[in-house]
């Protein structure tokens, strides 16, 4: 899906990615993951007009985790071994949301890992809505559980849609890397 704002411009951003907090707070409720995630993960923006973020996105390389013995391994049969990443934040500029810009960056976050990872997934609260958004517009497909996620860390119970929060949803899109990690 094209999206409605013109003149976007991708940048992934290496200095001082802290000042991005604000922008990514609402994708992340938990402040210490949240600032975890930022500084471990690869920074990505759409900007408008060059200068204006309008949507922000998080990847990190989550391969270990898929190795042989690697905390997830179990959970994803089809992901072992493979060379997966992880969008680990995204976040549209609420007046921005809406116009396509969330799936724009996905896609071509997408397209910018195809050559090196087999797979990217992301995790997130299973609401009508975030399936919409991951399965109908973006393409992923529910893969794996992390179950109890939304219990622990948070500074209170996270309803969403009328539904308390509890097992984060990981959806997984396959890319056309075919290298795996050689694990
Ligand atoms: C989820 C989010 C990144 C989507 O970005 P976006 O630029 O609005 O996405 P698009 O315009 O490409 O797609 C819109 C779809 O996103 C989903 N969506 C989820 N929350 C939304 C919101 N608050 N506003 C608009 N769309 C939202 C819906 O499925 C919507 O489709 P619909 O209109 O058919 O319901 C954005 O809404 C956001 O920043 N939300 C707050 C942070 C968050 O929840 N991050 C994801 C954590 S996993």
């Amino acid at each position: 899906m094209m999206s409605a704002v013109p003149n976007l411009l991708l940048r992934r951003i290496r200095v001082a990615k802290e000042r991005f907090l604000p922008f990514l707070r609402p994708a992340d409720d938990n402040e210490a993951l949240l600032r975890r995630h930022l500084r471990e993960g690869e920074l990505y923006g759409l900007f408008r007009n060059k200068r204006e973020p309008v949507s922000m996105a998080v990847v990190a390389d989550v391969s270990a985790s898929f190795a042989a013995g690697g905390r997830e391994a179990g959970l994803a049969p089809a992901l072992e071994g493979l060379r997966v990443c992880e969008c680990t934040l995204l976040a549209t500029a609420p007046a921005f949301r809406g116009q396509g810009c969330g799936t724009q960056l996905l896609m071509r976050l997408c397209g910018l890992y195809d050559s090196t990872c087999d797979a990217m997934i992301v995790g997130t609260g299973d609401t009508p809505r975030m399936r919409r958004f991951y399965e109908s517009r973006c393409g992923f497909r529910p893969c794996f559980r992390r179950a109890g996620f939304f219990l622990h860390g948070y500074p209170q119970p996270l309803i969403e849609e009328g539904v308390q929060l509890r097992d984060m949803l990981v959806f997984c899109r396959f890319l056309r890397f075919r290298g795996g990690t050689g694990a």
